[in-house]
């Protein structure tokens, strides 16, 4: 999805995922939504939009019960992957597109939008509530989850002392990430017209996998905007200087846990 730094500018970091460690060492993050999934609870010949689908998995799971589903990414190498895994010739059901949240503008509408992990990575929440507004039917509803208020909050602490202690405090201001209060995004879903019916912020911390090495994988894949600019040499001295600082805290039986928080909501579009 798009990624934007502080002063608003999408950085080239989004397309540089690599889908197939994705797929491998953060499967976690699908694996994660099933009660999601039972939340927006699709059924037989509705049509549901998947609102950065990555690699697709959930998407197609959406088509178990029946509905017909679009996934959307901004990312084109996710797109390719899910589309590889799930060809519309042998899963006529399911579709994929490249398209940012941000800038959604779809021509045809919904009976629900999903969307899992996610908006966290938009900085523009008005716009993709727009979007939303728009690619869904009177009576559609809006489900989604998100990092909320306080999510990563140890890591990213420990990111930014390690940059302001090796000499780039700068640095610190390419945080990517939107982390909404319920307050904060319920405001927004009502400014926009919806009802807000459901708005939980919970903690879910959550194992990395690859044992020692998960924390800096977890940086490497998520926080690299952080890094940029700074030598390959100096970035794994500051991996280690913050993986010195959080063990204490995040790391149980050779086991990484990050301190996620996750903010679900689910919105209905009212009929009038
Ligand atoms: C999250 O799912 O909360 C998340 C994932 C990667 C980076 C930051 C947050």
């Amino acid at each position: 999805m798009s990624i934007q730094t502080a002063n608003n500018k999408p950085t080239p970091f989004v397309n540089d995922w690599d889908v197939h460690l994705y797929d491998h060492r953060h499967r976690y993050v699908s694996h994660l939504a099933t009660d999601l999934l039972q939340l927006l609870d699709p059924q037989y010949g509705e049509h549901i939009l998947d609102l950065g689908c990555g690699t697709g998995h959930l998407t197609y799971r959406m088509t178990g019960c029946g509905a017909e589903v679009i996934g959307v990414d901004h990312s084109v190498s996710m797109i390719d992957q899910a589309s590889h895994l799930y060809p519309h010739q042998a899963y006529p059901q399911l579709k994929f597109a490249v398209i940012d949240a941000a800038s959604l503008a779809m021509n045809k509408q919904f009976d629900g939008v999903f969307s899992n992990a996610v908006l966290h990575w938009v900085k523009q929440p008005e716009k993709v509530l727009e979007g939303v507004w728009q690619a869904l039917k009177p009576g559609g509803r809006f489900v989604a989850e998100l990092g909320g208020k306080g999510n990563v909050e140890a890591i990213i602490q420990g990111i930014c002392e390690a940059l302001d202690e090796v000499g780039y405090p700068e640095n610190k201001a390419f945080n990517p990430w939107y982390f909404p209060s319920i307050g904060e995004y319920s405001t927004l879903l009502e400014g926009q017209g919806f009802q807000v019916k459901v708005a939980t912020l919970f903690d879910r911390p959550t194992p990395l996998d690859e044992g020692k090495n998960g924390l800096q994988n977890w940086m490497k894949m998520f926080a690299s905007c952080f890094f940029q600019n700074i030598p390959s040499e100096e970035q794994e001295y500051i991996f280690k200087r913050v993986e010195k600082k959080l063990r204490s805290n995040l790391y149980r039986n050779g086991t990484w846990i990050a301190d996620y928080k996750r903010l679900r909501i689910k919105a209905v579009k009212p009929r009038s």
